[in-house]
């Protein structure tokens, strides 16, 4: 069985772990440990309790585990924990899946070589679109050299956007977003596209092989977007989005009206979609991209994807 040490036991850990014990035969795996900012816990149990005081590094000696689990909330300060934890994980000899977006949208390239230099694996499908499969699926993808991608990236904001298109308003939309755990802890990351912005910079490392950073494109979200213009654009046939664009020449994200023929046009509510365009054709795919139940699941089939990799 692998030993599993879970960092975080928010919403998406408890989740988790609800998850892993229900497929724990199948993947093979069971929970050793959980730390949090409370301390750490040995052993697996629903209620956290404090079994020993310390972090990360104490708790990665005590639990010796095989795998990294983290699903702790995302700090763009400077991504810590985290990212030490990570390098550590990889010098002795510890896979990492991450539902954390910051590490990567902070230090992609540099933790992404590690992990290779040291013949480590990174499973970071929760870190973009959730449970819907965007970094796993260009696992399955490439080949062929990727062009172009585009995408609804945001839950929270794609949900606002479609609650005021029918007419409830802006805040009553965030409250419901925030009601049902789409938001960030702090949602103005949602609302001004950072969050949006830093899915993309993770995206365009992973599909486009670049190494860009946060800061260094352009990214507007919905907090000027009023009622009134949304009916407007819904009188002349168009739906405001929150798109994400990554090419060759531009990387942005910005809300835009979308006609009937797009495929972001019936991407409603919380759901997400990319478009990957490479070489050879375009694929398109669509899913929830926020709450606790899917960021969990996509952390389950990075452990899947694990063992079925070895
Ligand atoms: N706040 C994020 C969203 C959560 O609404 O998409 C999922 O990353």
């Amino acid at each position: 069985m692998k030993r599993i040490l879970l960092l975080g036991y928010g919403h998406v850990g408890k989740t988790f772990r609800e998850f892993l014990s229900r497929w724990s035969s199948e993947l093979d795996a069971q929970i050793a440990g959980v730390v949090t900012r409370r301390g750490i816990m040995l052993g697996d149990n629903p209620d956290f309790r404090k079994d020993i005081e310390g972090g990360i590094n104490e708790a990665l000696g005590k639990v010796k585990p095989d795998v990294l689990v983290d699903t702790s909330s995302a700090n763009y300060k400077d991504g810590e924990p985290s990212i030490s934890a990570y390098y550590r994980c990889f010098e002795s000899g510890i896979d990492v899946i991450t539902t954390n977006k910051a590490p990567l949208a902070l230090n992609f390239t540099a933790i992404l070589d590690k992990a290779k230099k040291l013949g480590r694996r990174v499973g970071f499908q929760g870190t973009v679109m959730s449970g819907t499969p965007s970094i796993n699926l260009y696992r399955v993808l490439p080949v062929a050299k990727v062009r172009r991608i585009r995408g609804i990236l945001n839950g929270t904001t794609n949900f606002i956007l479609t609650m005021m298109y029918n007419g409830v308003s802006f805040d009553e939309a965030l409250m419901e977003a925030k009601r049902k755990g789409y938001a960030e802890e702090d949602p103005t990351l949602d609302l001004n596209g950072f969050d949006a912005a830093a899915k993309l910079t993770i995206l365009t490392n992973w599909m486009l092989n670049r190494n860009v950073k946060l800061g260094q494109f352009p990214f507007k979200g919905i907090e000027g977007i009023s009622m009134q213009s949304i009916e407007d654009a819904k009188k002349r046939g168009l739906k405001m989005k929150l798109i994400a664009y990554a090419d060759d020449k531009e990387i942005k994200v910005s809300p835009m009206e979308v006609n009937k023929d797009d495929p972001f046009f019936s991407i409603d509510g919380v759901d997400n979609s990319l478009e990957v365009t490479n070489e050879v054709q375009s694929v398109t795919i669509r899913g929830p991209g926020a709450g606790s139940e899917t960021a969990a699941y996509a952390a389950i089939s990075d452990l899947f994807l694990f063992k079925v990799m070895k």
